[in-house]
């Protein structure tokens, strides 16, 4: 009943009526006004006057599932929603959930997180309703070695994303981190879990600085609130709107299409063409950054000529 009422609210955009809404909706005006006061203690502002009724004004900055679902649209990405006010990780969730057989689609949102961890064992901050941390379970059907290619197809869709709701355009560092005038944004972790021969799920985390203000970012870190002049972003529009283009683009690779994907990336990259320095296993080498291969697998020519293959690593650009 509390989420009739809401819906009904928000699609009036005007005042309405107590009786009207009691009638509407088959409740006492008693109970209305009851569910009317726990939406505003869950932060939803909603005036109410005497002689007019209620009128909806806005969501709390929140990323509860029932705003996502609401005009969503997606038919997988997004279908159950689990919602934490904080989680030490929601990888550790998602995990669990995995585990335990949850739907393929299935999300986990965490409003902070104490543990957030990102690639290379580093570690992820993620203040309290300032960005978007979330995981989600995909079950491809694709050889665990062939897995890179989920990620990069995330980082498609949160470029997408991005660009379609603030028309600020992010730049990909090979091989997941999203950046914006040569910052990090966000970034991708992607975990598996997996049979000898098969990908029993993938679980693809993301996280992304929005409405951070400055003095609250490392020195190499951006928010899109800094990017977009210091205007706040609507978490709930932009994580929406990133589910959609996952979705989208996740029906391409499985109609094997991943050409289509690695193209993608290759438009927002900034990596290929570049002289970089790339770290891995301890080892670190020089060379120029060619191509990606159909696996997402970065493709270095070194000076001698010789071109290797990098699956995983950490990247400087040298220029
Ligand atoms: C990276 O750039 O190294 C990847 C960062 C990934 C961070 C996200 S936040 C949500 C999810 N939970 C975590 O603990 N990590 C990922």
């Amino acid at each position: 009943m509390p989420d009739k009422i809401l819906e009904f609210l928000k699609k009036k955009k005007e005042y309405v009526s107590g009786e009207e809404i009691s009638h509407h909706l088959k409740i006492s005006r008693q109970a209305l006004w009851k569910h009317i006061q726990e939406f505003r203690d869950a932060g939803y502002s909603i005036v109410a006057m005497p002689h007019l009724g209620y009128r909806f004004i806005s969501s709390p900055d929140r990323l509860l599932p029932d705003e996502l679902t609401h005009s969503l649209g997606t038919k997988l990405i997004g279908r159950k929603i689990y919602y934490f006010d904080h989680l030490s990780s929601t990888m550790d969730m998602a995990m669990h959930l995995g585990n335990k057989n949850a739907a393929e689609g299935t999300l986990v949102i965490a409003e902070s997180q104490t543990k957030g961890r990102g690639r290379l064992g580093r570690s992820w901050i993620s203040p309290k309703y300032k960005g978007i941390y979330l995981s989600l379970i995909l079950k491809p059907e694709i050889l665990p070695a062939n897995a890179s290619i989920i990620t990069l197809m995330t980082a498609v869709s949160i470029c997408d994303g991005i660009k379609q709701i603030s028309g600020i355009e992010p730049q990909i560092k090979w091989p997941n981190d999203i950046l914006i005038h040569n910052k990090k944004l966000g970034g991708i972790l992607t975990e598996l879990k997996a049979e000898l021969d098969a990908t029993g799920f993938v679980i693809v985390g993301i996280g992304l600085n929005v409405n951070n203000d400055s003095d609250e970012l490392v020195e190499e870190a951006i928010s899109l609130k800094v990017a977009n002049s210091q205007e706040n972003i609507n978490r709930i529009e932009l994580l929406q709107e990133i589910l959609r283009k996952i979705e989208e683009n996740y029906l391409i690779l499985q109609k094997n299409q991943s050409p289509a994907i690695l193209e993608k990336w290759r438009n927002y990259n900034v990596t290929l063409g570049r002289r970089i320095k790339i770290i891995c296993h301890k080892e670190q080498l020089e060379g120029e950054a060619v191509d990606i291969d159909r696996d997402g697998g970065l493709l270095v020519r070194r000076d001698s000529g010789i071109v290797e293959k990098f699956m995983a690593g950490d990247v400087v650009h040298l220029r």
